[in-house]
């Protein structure tokens, strides 16, 4: 394993809550990643790398070892699975609830509902849990369309305001999980690069409790 440490950021609503964060650890790109195409960065320290890279991918990145860090939705590490992979920072951005929905006024009727998500792991756990019977459709976006389309009874999805349910007369049913953004390691890279890892635990750390 070389020395160099390679950071895996999501592209997409983290990433502007992210690179604050980082320059406060010390950390910057060494260009404006708006205004560029690619996908590997230098940064202000020759041994950091960062890739950008879709949200669910930095969880595949992290594992396998092709990134030694990674940042993530606690929805995604959910979904992928925390195996591989240590989590010992939540960077409390992007908060957000997992939810159950359904449309509004309507209870859930049918013995057997049928659960259109991109979040399947996350949904047949959590109805097995609850005794429900569950046919979980996946879907890649635009979930709070599918029970208007009468795809399905129920969403799992992402709720911040509400404002995307109420806009398709949906409401929200059940908590799944609260959610916000999570630091992961590599578990062997958090003892092969342990000295170069735990400084920048310890600066993202402050760097959060510095915005609380
Ligand atoms: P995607 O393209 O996969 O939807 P986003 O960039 O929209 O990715 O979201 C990235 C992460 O931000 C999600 O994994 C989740 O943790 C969080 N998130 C998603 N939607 C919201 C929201 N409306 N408000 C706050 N956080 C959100
Ligand atoms: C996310 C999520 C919900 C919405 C929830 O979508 O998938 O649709 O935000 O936020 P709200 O409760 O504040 O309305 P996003 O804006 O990321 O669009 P996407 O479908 O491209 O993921
Ligand atoms: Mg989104």
């Amino acid at each position: 394993m070389s020395k160099q440490l390679i950071l895996a950021l999501s592209k997409g609503r983290i990433l502007e809550e992210t690179l604050p964060l980082l320059a406060d650890a010390g950390i910057s790109p060494a260009e404006d990643l708006s205004k560029s195409r690619k996908l590997l960065f230098d940064t202000n320290l020759p041994d950091v790398k960062l890739v950008i890279i879709r949200a669910t991918d930095v969880p595949t990145y992290v594992q396998l070892g092709a990134a030694d860090v990674g940042i993530a939705g606690k929805d995604v590490l959910l979904e992928h699975g925390a195996e591989g992979l240590y989590e010992p920072l939540d960077l409390e951005i992007a908060r957000c609830k997992l939810m159950t929905a359904g449309v509004t006024g309507e209870l859930p009727a049918r013995a057997r509902r049928r659960v259109a998500t991109k979040f399947v792991n996350v949904a047949r756990r959590y109805y097995a849990e609850q005794g429900i019977q569950a046919e979980v459709i996946k879907l890649y976006g635009a979930m709070e369309l599918a029970p208007l389309m009468n795809l399905a009874d129920e969403i799992v999805d992402i709720v911040d305001t509400g404002n995307t349910l109420r806009a398709n007369g949906m409401e929200p049913r059940e908590l799944i999980a609260h959610i916000s953004t999570r630091l992961v390691v590599n578990k062997a890279a958090m003892t092969m690069k342990h000295e170069r890892i735990k400084p920048l635990l310890d600066r993202l750390g402050s760097a959060v409790k510095k915005r609380q």
